[in-house]
């Protein structure tokens, strides 16, 4: 079974008592479990990890390839809009064949004029965003289609 990691980035540790108006009462256990079931479905051992700090999300995208991770799904949270350490590290991954999914819970460019711009997302191969926890499941699918084949 191919392996795939999943890095939640900061503040995503809070799902489902942050905000609920804007990010709903889904928690990330929740999300997770039913990433772990759906990877099941679609042939992938899934790895999720919640990280809070810049450098944390780095090595795990380093650890992600060094330990032969088929390919990532990715919710960078915040630093999504200003983190080109991240950004860098995931066009690493891409160059080296590894397919990467961005994905947020909340529709970005419906939001607060910061959160329209994505630094991250022009190193990613694809992003799934606004649709909730269902953002997540679209994008290891999408991810599923990709493993293999970039
Ligand atoms: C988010 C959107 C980001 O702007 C925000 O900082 C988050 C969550 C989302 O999933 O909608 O922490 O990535």
């Amino acid at each position: 079974m191919r392996r795939v990691t999943v890095i939640h980035g900061p503040n995503l540790n809070l799902l489902g008592r942050r905000e609920v108006a804007v990010y709903g009462l889904t928690s990330l256990a929740d999300i997770d479990a039913e990433l772990a079931r759906l990877g099941r479905e679609l042939g992938l051992e899934v790895n999720a990890v919640q990280l809070s700090g810049e450098g944390e999300v780095v090595r795990a995208l380093h650890e992600a390839w060094d330990s032969g991770a088929a390919g990532v799904l990715i919710n960078p949270g915040a630093l999504a809009h200003y983190s080109y350490a991240v950004r860098d590290a995931l066009a690493a991954l891409r160059a080296a064949g590894l397919p990467v999914v961005e994905v947020h819970l909340t529709n970005v460019h419906a939001r607060e004029e910061f959160r329209r711009n994505l630094v991250t997302a022009p190193a990613t191969s694809g992003q799934v965003t606004g649709f909730g926890p269902l953002s997540y499941y679209l994008g290891l699918r999408a991810l599923a289609g990709l493993v293999g084949r970039e």
